[in-house]
């Protein structure tokens, strides 16, 4: 058994993508009070203590309500790429080499911030951390389940200008009462512009919902998706359909969609043979980065060296990166976790 200090610095030195990260949930409170001060706004808490003192949730939807609180001071073209770069250079500190991230166009479409200001400052932020930091990314855009689907289709549209930079479309917000299938068009008209599609499935909401998110959305990957065990047959399909699954240890705990780590199923998702990465769903609020994520499930979990490198491997595995970029990932996890 490797000891904490052991085990971080292992897993600190795997080569690792990131696949399950929200934007908006990398907004540390330091940053959102500069942000709201230079914008000349009222942030949601008087003072940093008193926000992360609030940072105590019951369920999903609790979290959402801070979430979308906190997002609100950001405005101009500079608060979206001081935001990305941020996470970017904390994630490139943690050697993840890739990151597929995900942004919520309505969340500040809504607040009469436009596409014209947030896509072009998270996307010069993408393109300097390539340029500066090395690591290679993504974007996905989400929409909330809980807004009509016909708004989606309107963001969706609206996003035409930077749609070649955009790799995918998601699924998020509150889950439960909001199924894949009221987004069945939405996904297949960005599925004709060749556009990648994930959602979140099986967070809060039940494992039918994994199934429709394949089925009605052709879903690629599922984001969460731990309610899948509760189906065999559905398990069974995701293992031989090969169907990544972006779980998020901290994220479910903190949510309360497990009652504490030591009970996260993420080691019986890998022995079930799923396809399983681990992720920091939204590191400013929910626990940790990565590397925590990583850390703290091993630790909780009693995961050995070779199970760390298979999340790590599998991280590269489920991206949406080519497969020759792909096989160098791979051989440098192979690499670093051999010295
Ligand atoms: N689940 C659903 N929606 C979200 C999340 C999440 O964990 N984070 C940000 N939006
Ligand atoms: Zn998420």
């Amino acid at each position: 058994m490797l000891d904490r200090d052991e085990l971080r610095a292992f897993v600190q030195r795997l080569p690792k993508a990131e696949l399950h990260v929200h934007l908006e949930g990398t907004l540390e409170p330091e940053l959102a009070f500069r942000i709201a001060e230079r914008n000349g706004i009222v942030p949601p808490f008087p003072d940093v203590d008193t926000a992360r003192a609030a940072y105590e949730f019951q369920d999903l939807q609790s979290f959402l309500q801070v979430y979308y609180a906190m997002t609100s001071v950001l405005r101009t073209e500079q608060d979206f790429f001081d935001l990305a770069w941020a996470y970017l250079a904390r994630s490139a500190s943690e050697n993840v080499r890739h990151v597929e991230l995900f942004f919520d166009p309505q969340a500040h479409l809504g607040r009469g911030v436009p596409f014209g200001i947030f896509a072009p400052g998270i996307l010069v932020a993408l393109e300097d951390a390539e340029q500066q930091l090395g690591i290679t990314s993504r974007l996905i855009m989400c929409f909330l389940r809980d807004q009509p689907p016909e708004d989606a289709l309107k963001v969706l549209r609206t996003a035409h200008l930077y749609r070649d930079r955009i790799a995918g479309v998601g699924l998020d917000s509150a889950e439960v009462g909001y199924p894949p299938a009221l987004f069945k068009e939405v996904f297949a008209e960005a599925a004709s512009y060749g556009m990648h599609r994930v959602a979140h499935a099986g967070e809060e909401g039940p494992a039918e919902y994994v199934s429709g998110a394949l089925d009605d959305l052709g879903a690629e990957r599922i984001d969460h998706g731990v309610r899948c065990l509760e189906d065999p047959a559905l398990v069974e399909r995701l293992v031989r359909e090969r169907v990544p699954l972006t779980v998020c240890p901290l994220s479910n705990v903190r949510l309360r969609v497990v009652p504490s780590m030591a009970e996260h199923p993420l080691k019986r998702m890998m022995d079930a043979g799923l396809m399983v990465t681990v992720n920091s769903d939204d590191p400013a609020y929910l626990g940790g980065y990565l590397v925590d994520n990583y850390v703290e499930a091993a630790i909780a979990l009693g995961l050995s060296r070779d199970d760390l490198v298979v999340l790590a491997e599998n991280s590269f595995r489920a991206s949406f990166l080519d497969d020759a970029s792909k096989a160098l990932h791979l051989e440098a996890v192979r690499l670093a976790a051999s010295l």
